[in-house]
């Protein structure tokens, strides 16, 4: 059958998705949260297009799968100035509340968050596109990563409930929160990123303006009575609409202390710049990448070519950690490309609940369109396509195209495609690609490829200055997610992994005092009979 022929069969008529993954009713959602309250909005309101397309007759069309608010300017300002008056200058119930206190309000949160998990991954696939092993993953691993928050956090105040005596001087050294955070995650994990921000930012005592990212919303809306039930009031509040309308304002408003954004520098840039103080503006920042795997001659070509694929096209290549560039050995080039789209002819292409299925529709509408663009100007310059059925589209799916040689003329050569366009290029000295990262606007990660000892070692002690992640024989990625996820130059700002996102959403503070009979007195009166939750050497269990 011919790729057409398959790509025509992919949509189907609503009646023969299986019953557990269709939705039957599309989500009217028009409740937003403000101040502990589930307000429901008459305003105007954005349909939601599925990437998903369904044949009904000889007509194809997006699944419309909800509606959900565009709200204004005002109840942007009334959800941040909820979240002021929850934090109350430091001085709120939540901020001030005992670390074992806040622990439980989020352990319950994540004991109802799993009663959810059916809903919330289905609305993954449909809102997204992601496959439903990947959607439960994305489910699975941000319950588990609450759950590893609770413990870093334990730790980190079990190590902070102990006084420290130097040069003359008692102390104790805790973290505090820094007051209100606006967190927005990006479309391609619209719940695990917004949540790897959100949770340790709840946890640290900060209240929290949350927006989802344009598409992704939908999947929140089973998770929004749980906020409402499980914090305080104005600890948790959410607005949706379009950025300008609703982001400018919260940013100019000065109200928002920390920025937890993931997305591109060219937005982060414009939201950076509306805060009118920027000094007191703390951001947190995962943006643009262009990974590059470096094929050394001496790679195991199987093994290079099995994480380059998973690498370069999990979710259809739609990750930030993403491998964005193939540079491979002159030597070993042709027969790299052939086995790669040896392999990737494996890859199963479908609606995310087809059985083994790899490749899916893509979330944003002109995707397609970017894809042949960057596409033709690569073929323009004389690089070609490698695979077969490389770039057949059929409405919102693209299959994915191997272009190979792209020249630094090229836009794949530095943009990041940021979807299934793998482009290669071969090199004959090692400066050549080492030339590529050093000169990248982008500084996240670098897979290498080989198992020759001298020359690996050669590379790794300067890459390591180049990105924040140096992988060996194994594609790039965020996870385990006790591991630092940063980058440099245009890809980050602020480490974020289990312990270094509560570092980065506290500050240190400290009570010290000379160390003199009086204090000593004063100290061991107050930790004796509890009357300060910071100055304790309470610790929790
Ligand atoms: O989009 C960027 C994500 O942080 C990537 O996470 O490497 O686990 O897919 P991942």
């Amino acid at each position: 059958m011919s790729i057409a022929e398959q790509l025509e069969q992919m949509w189907v008529s609503c009646e023969t998705i299986p019953a557990e993954h269709r939705l039957d009713q599309p989500i009217e959602q028009r409740e937003y949260l403000i101040n502990g309250e589930l307000r429901n909005w008459s305003g105007p309101m954005q349909t939601v297009l599925s990437p998903i397309y369904l044949r009904a007759g000889s007509e194809v069309q997006p699944a419309t799968i909800g509606r959900y608010p565009l709200l204004s300017r005002e109840e942007a300002l009334e959800a941040v100035q909820a979240a002021v008056r929850a934090y109350g200058q430091g001085q709120g119930y939540w901020p001030t509340l005992p670390v074992g206190e806040r622990i439980k309000y989020v352990e319950e949160f994540a004991r109802r968050m799993k009663e959810r998990r059916t809903e919330v991954v289905r609305l993954l696939m449909w809102e997204i596109g992601k496959s439903y092993p990947d959607s439960a993953k994305e489910f699975d691993r941000t319950v588990e990563y609450i759950r590893d928050t609770i413990d870093a956090l334990k730790e980190l105040d079990r190590t902070s409930s102990r006084f420290t005596v130097a040069q003359g001087i008692i102390g104790q050294i805790r973290r505090a929160p820094l007051g209100v955070v606006l967190c927005m995650g990006p479309y391609n994990y619209p719940l695990n990123e917004t949540f790897t921000t959100m949770i340790p930012a709840l946890i640290m005592g900060n209240t929290v303006v949350f927006k989802p990212p344009k598409i992704g919303v939908l999947l929140h809306q089973p998770l929004l009575e749980l906020f409402r039930d499980c914090f305080p009031p104005g600890v948790v509040n959410t607005v949706y609409g379009e950025g300008q309308v609703i982001i400018g304002p919260l940013l100019s408003s000065g109200l928002v202390d920390v920025l937890a954004f993931i997305g591109s520098c060219r937005v982060a840039d414009l939201l950076k710049k509306q805060h009118p103080q920027p000094h007191r503006l703390r951001s947190v920042l995962g943006m643009d990448a262009k990974n590059a795997a470096i094929v050394l001659p001496s790679a195991d070509l199987d093994l290079a070519v099995e994480e380059c694929l998973l690498g370069s096209l999990s979710f259809n290549g739609q990750r930030c950690t993403a491998i964005k560039m193939i540079w491979v050995h002159r030597l070993i080039a042709d027969d790299f490309i052939s086995r790669f789209g040896a392999q990737l002819d494996k890859w199963k292409f479908g609606l995310p609940w087809n059985e083994g299925v790899r490749l899916t529709p893509l979330p944003e509408a002109n995707k397609p369109q970017k894809m042949a663009e960057l596409v033709a100007d690569a073929l323009q310059d004389g690089a070609t396509l490698c695979n077969r059925d490389g770039g057949a589209t059929s409405n919102s799916y693209y299959h994915p195209a191997v272009i190979y040689p792209v020249s630094p003329a090229t836009r794949l050569y530095r943009e990041e495609q940021f979807g299934p366009v793998v482009p290669v290029q071969n090199f004959l000295e090692i400066d050549e690609p080492i030339r590529y990262v050093v000169d990248s606007s982008y500084g996240q990660q670098v897979s290498l490829f080989g198992s020759d000892v001298d020359m690996l070692a050669e590379l790794i002690d300067p890459l390591v200055n180049q990105v924040c992640r140096v992988n060996i024989n194994s594609q790039c990625q965020r996870g385990p997610d006790i591991f630092p996820f940063t980058g440099r130059k245009d890809s980050a700002e602020g480490t974020l992994s289990v312990s270094d996102a509560l570092r980065v959403f506290s500050i240190r503070t400290l009570v010290a005092a000379k160390d003199h009979e009086l204090n000593k007195r004063l100290i061991t009166d107050i930790v004796r009979t509890r009357q300060s939750n910071f100055l304790s050497t309470d610790f929790i269990l």
